[in-house]
């Protein structure tokens, strides 16, 4: 496998997290950071990222979508990432950009893969053919209990009257096999993943994002 050492100069980074966890908020925090210290960022999201990759948002999160099927979610999943990968992320890193991206193939690894159960050597064939050996250079993991980001998501979702809430509304216990694999992630890959408490304030746990992030750019300049 290669990183995005091999790609170019850039560094990628990307937020992973259960629902609620703040990293989106984070993610922004970390931008704007980042860019008051003169340095090129690119923020994205997936699923959505490009144009393309938000008509199949929506298709993906319409909570009216109930027959889509476990294998088809994870195939459009990556259809998103590969035109995000190909479009935005891999010409930004090849230009020297700071790419933060809020979710990647770790979110299809543990909600598609741990979730719905389709495994982890599904998700990684199709990583394989979609990302072409981009790994993150570093992941964010915002850890946050499961009540917790889901009282806060819905919170979210009524104050936006949002209708992008499919997998909002899994039941408790897909969550928890969520969470789960999130923090045995953080756990067989500590180098590259970095559990960090999601239940602080938003300005701690911003300075613990910074802790993280700071050897990676010395590295990168
Ligand atoms: P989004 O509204 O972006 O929520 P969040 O703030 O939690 O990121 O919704 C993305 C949803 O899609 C979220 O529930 C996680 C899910 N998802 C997957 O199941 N697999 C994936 O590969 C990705 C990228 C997201």
């Amino acid at each position: 496998m290669t990183d995005s050492r091999a790609q170019g100069r850039g560094r990628f980074v990307t937020f992973e997290g259960p629902e609620g966890s703040g990293k989106s908020t984070q993610l922004r925090l970390l931008g704007k950071r980042l860019r008051g210290l003169n340095r090129g960022v690119l923020e994205t999201a997936e699923p959505g990222g490009t144009d393309i990759g938000m008509q199949i948002r929506r298709v993906l999160l319409d909570a009216k979508n109930h027959q889509l099927r476990p294998t088809a979610e994870l195939l459009l999943m990556f259809a998103a990432r590969a035109q995000n990968v190909d479009e935005a992320i891999l010409p930004a890193l090849g230009a020297g950009t700071i790419v933060l991206c809020d979710r990647f193939t770790d979110s299809s690894l543990v909600y598609q893969g741990e979730g719905r159960g389709l495994g982890a050597e599904v998700v990684y064939e199709v990583d394989r053919i979609a990302c072409r050996g981009l790994v993150p250079d570093l992941t964010i993991l915002v850890d946050i209990d499961v009540e917790t980001g889901l009282a806060r998501a819905h919170k979210r979702n009524q104050r936006t009257q949002d209708v992008e809430t499919r997998m909002d509304e899994q039941e408790l216990a897909f969550h928890r096999t969520v969470r789960a694999a999130y923090q045995k992630l953080a756990q067989d890959e500590p180098a590259r993943v970095r559990l960090i408490d999601g239940g602080k304030n938003e300005t701690d746990v911003a300075e613990d994002v910074w802790k993280v992030i700071e050897p990676l750019l010395r590295r990168s300049a």
